[in-house]
């Protein structure tokens, strides 16, 4: 049986504004994914995609249900706990790359390794192997400002792996980019899904990309369903 790194059961979620109604996001969402295994989250605008990817990644509370990550529920775990998941076991790629503009991308990607207490020496290399792995060798000391917008996702995609994460939440990670530039970061992604046998979600609004991937789950009215089976 495979082994799932991230599951959510029957995850509620709302937002109450002052004098306004409640907002129900998510209707008690379920979902598994398998280690290795690839999903897109498609969904129109507003359908709580990012919201159930910030949950799944510990940025966000939830009102009721439960997330595991790597089979340990998360919704006893103190602040501290919840810091160390995210930065030990949790990867997250933005749309727009969020990389520290005064950093080079080698710098940026040992941030995460330096975080978590490894030394200075070993924080660089592994920044380097993998940068050298999604083809920025030539790139490892330009700046955010001097790498193209393709190139910046490939440095987010090596930050969010350094850690050797179990689970990958990618929001929208190729929206800004070209069709070419799109095609290589969700290449790097399953490629790094495979080997590292992570459990990837990568919320998208290209259906084609979404296709690519195992499995592909929509999100409408706080439920989540198999697009395919739609
Ligand atoms: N902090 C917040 N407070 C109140 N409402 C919020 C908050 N964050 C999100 N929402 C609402 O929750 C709903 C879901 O938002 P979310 O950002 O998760 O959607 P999305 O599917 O990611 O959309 P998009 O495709 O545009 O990125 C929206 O109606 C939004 O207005
Ligand atoms: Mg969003």
């Amino acid at each position: 049986m495979s082994k799932f790194n991230l599951q959510l059961c029957e995850v509620t979620k709302s937002y109450e504004m002052v004098k306004s109604n409640k907002i129900q996001v998510l209707k008690e969402v379920n979902l598994s994914v398998s280690q290795g295994e690839l999903v897109s989250l498609t969904g129109p605008s507003g359908a709580g995609k990012s919201t159930l990817l910030h949950i799944a990644g510990l940025l966000d509370e939830f009102d009721g249900g439960e997330v595991l990550i790597d089979g340990l529920s998360v919704r006893n775990c103190s602040e501290q706990e919840r810091t160390f998941i995210r930065r030990e076991k949790i990867g997250f790629v933005y749309q727009f790359h969020h990389l520290i503009s005064e950093f080079t991308a080698l710098d940026n990607v040992a941030l995460p390794q330096l975080a978590s207490g490894k030394e200075h020496k070993q924080a660089l290399r592994a920044a380097r192997e993998l940068l050298e792995e999604v083809g920025l060798s030539e790139r490892i000391l330009h700046r955010p400002g001097e790498l193209s917008g393709g190139e910046q996702q490939r440095v987010a995609l090596c930050r969010a792996l350094v850690n050797n994460p179990m689970v990958l939440l990618a929001d929208e990670p190729t929206g800004n980019l070209d069709f070419d530039a799109s095609l290589n970061v969700y290449s790097l992604i399953e490629e790094m899904t495979r080997k590292l046998q992570i459990s990837t979600v990568v919320a998208t609004h290209d259906l084609d990309l979404a296709d690519r991937m195992d499995r592909t789950l929509n999100l409408k009215g706080g439920l989540l369903s198999f697009a395919d089976a739609l």
